[in-house]
């Protein structure tokens, strides 16, 4: 049986062509046998024997959309936990949402790339603590369908604990643990609006409208620098007048280049919108 199946230098161009047109991940020619790999295992699994013919079905067959998205949950990388990076997240909260809160306003947060759920959880329990869930809209999305699915499921591995830090005592009231699953309560998922968006999509992310809190936060880091700016040019255009955008902490827009400001507050990099 075969186990892998051949890429040629051809095959890769077009392949890696057709990735970076839908999801934006750039892969080099020294990346081949890995993207190879991936393709290989999906395409195996989908009942074909030649990378090529796969490549024209998903291209030119109707069922093509269908098998891209399974392509996509192949190719995408969903490394995620509960409270990574968490002084992010509180300064949100507590400099962002809650004023907004109180100045009588209902703040909306989006979290832009959320793989299986962990970040709009945490974000959910900071503002559930607080007595803030219920006075915000939060949104979450990702390209992934099967990342997405797990999230609305609120059942995720003991490895979406695996935060360095020890989780927050609050967490025991939101997340139920056990040696093989972690469940996150009813009341958080309820709470987020689950979407499917990408991010290279211009009119999907518009369709979101304003937003007050953006997290975009190690997804950036996969793509292309021309395609990473289109990205933030498009997250940017959706920041309400003073809104926030959050990327990962060991992402920058400096290199990018962005209209928006870069704040510090207390060790936390934010990229802030312009009041009128
Ligand atoms: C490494 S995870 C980051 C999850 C979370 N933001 C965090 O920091 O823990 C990156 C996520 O970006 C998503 N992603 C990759 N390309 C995307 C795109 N073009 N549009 C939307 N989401 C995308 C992946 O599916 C994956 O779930």
């Amino acid at each position: 049986m075969t186990s892998r199946l051949p890429i040629s230098p051809q095959v890769f161009a077009i392949f890696s062509a057709l990735v970076a047109e839908k999801i934006g991940f750039h892969y080099d020619a020294a990346d081949r046998e890995l993207l190879g790999d991936k393709l290989s295992a999906r395409a195996l699994d989908a009942g074909f024997d030649s990378l090529l013919d796969y490549y024209y079905f998903l291209r030119y067959d109707p069922g093509g959309a269908a098998e891209m998205d399974a392509l996509i949950d192949g190719l995408v990388v969903g490394e995620t936990y509960f409270f990574r990076e968490l002084a992010q997240l509180e300064l949100a909260v507590s400099e962002f949402v809650a004023p907004r809160v109180a100045a009588g306003g209902r703040p909306r947060i989006w979290s832009a790339a959320c793989s299986s759920g962990e970040e709009p959880f945490t974000l959910a329990m900071l503002l559930a603590e607080r007595g803030l869930l219920d006075k915000v809209e939060i949104i979450a999305s990702d390209i992934s369908v099967r990342a997405l699915s797990r999230a609305q499921a609120g059942v995720l591995g003991p490895r979406s604990l695996r935060s360095n830090a020890p989780p927050p005592p609050f967490a025991e009231r939101w997340l139920q643990v056990t040696p093989d699953r972690v469940v996150v309560s009813a009341e958080l998922r309820r709470a987020i609006d689950w979407r499917r968006i990408n991010l290279l999509d211009a009119s999907q992310v518009a369709s979101l409208g304003q937003l007050d809190v953006v997290i975009c936060r190690n997804v950036l880091i996969y793509f292309h620098d021309n395609t990473a700016r289109w990205v933030v040019k498009n997250l940017s255009g959706a920041l309400s007048a003073g809104g926030i955008l959050l990327v990962g902490v060991s992402e920058s827009l400096f290199r990018l280049g962005t209209a928006l400001a870069c704040e510090e507050r207390g060790g936390v990099f934010l990229y802030r919108n312009a009041e009128p």
